[in-house]
């Protein structure tokens, strides 16, 4: 019996230290090992152990069972195979060459694989000429990585400008894009500080290391850069479906300071007929900017104001930063319920940290403990039940005052007890890069057991890799200046790439104030970006929608009404992202790989999803005329349907408008305008239809807040068209899910007409009429396979 019981307790720490699986490819040079996991066909995790033992199998940023997964190899010569790539390894040097199954070079080691210096260590691979670099979220410079150097260091980077490095997460993903064996990830899992560098160090080599831990790291091959970034996904997780309000317009400010503040400018939004879903409640409604508290002079009903506003469409989104005020016998319950269950980071000599952030003197919660998690997350309670709708974790870099390093010193103690990790201390030398995302892991899953059956919505600053899973970010201190605004679409675009689909910079700049020309032009840009939030600093001028006059506002409202037109496709991009983690925004080459090599300047050219290509002004401080490159294939003007068939356009910048194109062959889902996304749009859904190659589009929807739709509370409908025998053939299919829709009605809108043309629906005559070079044929709900045709 006792010996019965120490073989179990001997698997399970087996299992605990992740030595449970053999590996898929070992080998071993000097005292060096080499480990090779294959986790699918396309995945494998690598391991190198400079001293020949492997250090504890766990990650932040993968679960277990992810990590456990294993596919079947095959043995060869100097390495294995899976059913998509080769490995082949040079036993000398143990450097590692992917191959696809055609013989091509997918990624390969450098002659020299590795450097170690102290306990840190580099891993350098080959750069071919024709590479191209993306991700690394939202770091600075231009959009490709190549003769970039970057450092993972969570970093609050207050008026960062488009060199700064590092900024506020560390994602270390990267892919490459270009190369003979297609697009490849390569995911470093070490919460260490971090390097990054293509090329800029040394000519032709890929380098990158990190400061201490383990090396472990993912090479995932595509070959399309869409298969490495779901596959990514696949790995670190995907971001879950957020509520629908999440995509509506959401204005904030550092800070609305009154609650009568707060309902003037939901007013002012609505009697401008500002379509807008949230408003955000940055560090002044709270009591001394104490974390759960409510500055009761300021904010005297907070459940009132929140129960006013949602009645008219809006919700709020409040502040709840990690720093919790060091208050000792103050009534204060985060720190008295913390003290009293060891919640709090201690110093090196086991006394509380305790250091100046926006509170004062603060304490700081030790996340990497899953007990501590779960208390942080109990304390959302107060808030979640006077219904406030969603949490902004900010300074969880974490952000400290009065200090050079602008955060924790190294020796900070962190009690790591949570997933498969033995339990341990560790510094925070090890824990920084991720203390941010587990803040919000903790916000996420407290938020989700106070509320199972509703979508929980978290904004945070700082992130690592798999960050996505718990919360949406934003970029931080940016500044309101042209610059900025470019920077901005590049930022989202890397954090799509990386993971986080849902990505915002603060539209109009955070620092500065911006010009009325730059807020116009940057809420239109915005209004096709993922999460759309518009907010500023304290102590410059105002920048709500309406503060350059009625000009301005008018153009401001049809960009955001625009994007609540699209609600409905944009709605099914969120949707289909928590299933694939193809990102909502993406640049062009996403889905046209021919556009890596187009020659224009698309810098800020992005589409949102395949179908809209969005082109907006790589310069766009300048009034010159700029070129647009179109991917192969046929496109259509988004604003006036007219067909677009060259393959370069002259565009004229406008301030009145934003180019943006259909790609031929969609149907794009578009709703009347409404106020909030709350609000029943009035009259049908409507298909519009762009004829063109492989026509196909998606309808979706669900309630757009609880978690019914994983149980089938969900509508999805296929839509396909094709043009031939002198007509347009529209085929519906059957429905799947069992939710209702808003609609009764829908309106087929073909585009590219010359006239109206006979209808029919499943054979019947049905009424067309012409307008715009539009056919427009109006139709009962056809949740059953049916056959439009206009001839
Ligand atoms: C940080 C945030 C900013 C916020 C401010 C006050 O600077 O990045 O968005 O407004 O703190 O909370």
């Amino acid at each position: 019996m006792r010996n019965w019981i120490r073989l179990l307790l001997a698997a399970w720490a087996m299992m605990v230290a992740g030595v449970a699986e053999a590996a898929d490819y070992q080998a071993r040079s000097g005292a060096t090992a080499l480990r090779i996991d294959a986790l699918t066909d396309q995945i494998l995790r690598i391991r190198i152990a400079q001293d020949g033992t492997f250090p504890e199998d766990a990650s932040w940023a993968v679960a277990h069972e992810t990590r456990a997964n294993r596919v079947a190899t095959t043995a060869t010569r100097d390495g294995f195979s899976t059913a998509s790539v080769r490995v082949a390894v040079d036993p000398a040097t143990l450097a590692v060459k992917l191959y696809d199954k055609s013989g091509k070079t997918i990624v390969a080691d450098d002659a020299r694989p590795m450097a170690q210096d102290g306990r840190g260590f580099t891993l350098r691979k080959a750069m071919p000429a024709a590479e191209h670099y993306f991700g690394l979220g939202d770091k600075t410079g231009a959009l490709d990585r190549r003769g970039g150097s970057f450092t993972g260091w969570n970093t609050d980077q207050f008026g960062f400008s488009s060199s700064t490095d590092p900024l506020y997460k560390t994602i270390p993903f990267f892919i490459g894009v270009g190369g003979a064996g297609g697009s490849y990830g390569v995911f470093l899992d070490n919460s260490f500080r971090s390097w990054f560098d293509f090329g800029r160090r040394e000519e032709n080599v890929l380098a990158f290391g990190a400061a201490d831990g383990p090396v472990d790291y993912y090479l995932i091959a595509g070959p399309s850069t869409a298969e490495v970034v779901r596959r990514y996904t696949d790995l670190t997780g995907k971001a879950p479906l957020v509520p629908k309000w999440a995509l509506g317009f959401q204005q904030s400010r550092y800070s609305y300071m009154t609650a009568d503040e707060v309902k003037g400018i939901a007013t002012r939004l609505r009697a401008d007929r500002v379509p807008t879903d949230v408003i955000w409640l940055d560090i002044d409604y709270q009591d001394r900017n104490r974390p759960f508290t409510v500055n009761e002079k300021a904010f005297p009903d907070l459940k009132g104001l929140a129960q006013n506003l949602d009645a008219t469409g809006v919700k709020l989104v409040a502040i709840v930063d990690l720093h919790v005020a060091s208050a000792p016998r103050q009534g204060y319950a985060p720190y008295d319920s913390g003290v009293a269950g060891g919640h709090f980071l201690r110093n090196a000599d086991g006394s509380t940290y305790v250091a100046p952030v926006w509170p004062g003197p603060s304490v700081f919660p030790d996340f990497t403990n899953a007990t501590t998690r779960d208390w942080w997350g109990g304390l959302f309670k107060g808030f979640v039940d006077t219904g406030i709708a969603g949490f902004w974790n900010d300074m969880n870099e974490p952000a400290i005052f009065e200090t050079p390093s602008k955060t924790m010193p190294l020796d900070v103690r962190h009690r790591i007890a949570t997933d498969d990790f033995a339990p341990r201390d560790a510094t925070h030398a090890e824990v920084h890069n991720i203390y941010g995302m587990e803040n919000t892991r903790a916000t996420y899953e407290g938020l989700k057991k106070l509320r199972p059956n509703d979508r929980a919505f978290v904004m945070t600053r700082a992130t690592y890799a798999g960050g996505q899973k718990y919360a949406v970010t934003w970029t931080g201190d940016n500044n309101a200046s042209w610059d900025h605004l470019k920077l901005s679409v590049q930022q989202l675009l890397n954090l799509g790439l990386s993971g986080f689909s849902y990505s915002a910079a603060d539209v109009g700049g955070f620092t500065g104030g911006p010009s009325a020309d730059l807020l116009t032009k940057w809420i239109q840009i915005g209004a096709f970006t993922p999460v759309f939030r518009a907010h500023a600093a304290k102590d410059t001028p105002r920048a709500e929608p309406w503060v350059d006059g009625p000009v301005h506002l008018a153009l401001r409202r049809k960009a955001i009404e625009e994007r609540y037109r699209l609600m409905p496709y944009l709605y099914a991009l969120a949707e289909a992202n928590a299933r694939t983690g193809d990102p909502i925004m993406r640049p062009v080459f996403y889905d046209y790989p021919g556009a890596l090599a187009a020659p224009c300047d698309q810098s800020m050219a992005f589409t949102l999803g395949a179908k809209l290509l969005v082109a907006s002004n790589p310069k766009p401080e300048s009034p010159q005329s700029y070129k647009v490159c179109l991917p192969a294939g046929g496109w259509y003007d988004y604003w006036n349907g007219a067909r677009v068939d060259a393959a370069t356009i002259d565009v004229t910048p406008r301030l009145d408008t934003l180019p943006v194109y259909v790609r031929a062959g969609s149907i794009l889902p578009r709703q009347a305008v409404t106020q909030s996304t709350s609000e029943t749009p009035a009259g049908p859904i409507e298909l519009h239809v762009y004829p063109g190659a492989d026509c196909a589009g998606e309808l979706y929807a669900d309630d757009g807040k609880t978690m019914a739709f994983v149980r089938g509370g969900f509508l999805r409908q296929q839509v396909r068209c094709s043009v031939g025998g002198g007509r347009v053939t529209i085929d519906f299919a059957q429905r799947e899910g069992t939710y209702s829709p808003w609609w009764r009605e829908m309106a087929v809108v073909v585009h590219g007409r010359t006239r109206a043309g006979r209808a029919t629906l499943g054979g019947k005559a049905v009424e067309a009429a012409f307008a715009g070079g539009a056919t427009t044929v109006t139709i009962p709900d056809q949740a059953q396979a049916a056959r439009l045709e206009i001839r």
